[in-house]
């Protein structure tokens, strides 16, 4: 099966309502319907009205960056998966290094973070990846992979092919630091064989992996061409209609 290539854009905490409509628009003004899918992660305020942007336009997708582990109730300030589904998001972004670090978001949390989406035909965009210092230890490969084991692979198989990876090794995220497309390569083809071993080969070869840290319109093209590298999930120049659509056109 032919995996999906993909280029989802994570605004993170940035763009007022009126800024957020404009770049969705001027996204949709540049977008040429091609063979990848092309998902937008804002912030919970700008949802409904970009659904209703994007609602007639096919392969753009929503998603949302973060959900709760609970179905409903008394969490102040929190928005449920459910809530997500009913304003029209198809994907949310689960562990983001930045959810993981500023907000003590743990393994087993992401876990049951990772249920309740799916439980809601929400698919996940689940982020792994290593700091520095684990880099330079040379054990990123073991690090990645309990990553995995602790938050995804209690999934059955039905379950597991509604996952989207995002590889984002943290010391190139926002940085201006990219991995080489060899070191995207070399953990994407590691990820993928983890898949295969849990969950077999047709799985592992339909599962989508991305990249995610400091991609941009110059680097894209580079490293969306290694074989296990199905596109991008896009920080800083996802923020840039011009930039996000000539990395949306790198393969
Ligand atoms: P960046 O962010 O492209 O700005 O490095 C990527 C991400 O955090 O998803």
């Amino acid at each position: 099966m032919k995996r999906r290539q993909i280029v989802a854009g994570n605004w993170k905490m940035n763009k007022t309502y009126e800024e957020g409509r404009e770049l969705a628009q001027s996204i949709l003004n540049k977008f040429v319907p091609e063979e990848t899918h092309v998902i937008i992660c804002t912030p919970y305020i700008h949802l409904k009205s970009i659904h209703n942007l994007l609602k007639e336009v096919s392969r753009v997708a929503l998603g949302a960056q973060n959900c709760h582990q609970e179905k409903s109730g008394a969490f102040t300030g929190e928005t449920s998966p459910a809530m997500l589904k009913s304003v029209g998001v198809k994907y949310v972004i689960i562990g983001h290094s930045e959810r993981r670090a500023y907000f003590s978001e743990s393994d087993e949390l992401l876990a049951s973070k990772v249920d309740n989406a799916l439980a809601h035909e929400l698919r996940p965009i689940f982020c792994c990846g290593e700091d520095l210092a684990i880099r330079e230890s040379g054990t990123h490969a073991q690090f990645v992979e309990n990553q995995l084991k602790s938050s995804l692979f209690h999934l059955s198989e039905s379950a597991f092919k509604n996952i989207v990876i995002a590889y984002e090794p943290i010391w190139a995220i926002g940085t201006g630091k990219t991995a080489s497309p060899e070191q995207a390569q070399e953990m994407h083809a590691h990820i993928r064989q983890l898949i295969k071993q849990k969950y077999g080969s047709e799985v592992a070869e339909s599962t989508s992996i991305l990249y995610g840290g400091s991609c941009k319109p110059t680097n894209a093209k580079e490293i969306f061409g290694k074989p296990d590298v199905d596109g991008g999930l896009i920080g800083g120049a996802s923020l840039k209609a011009e930039d996000f659509i000539q990395i949306v056109n790198s393969f």
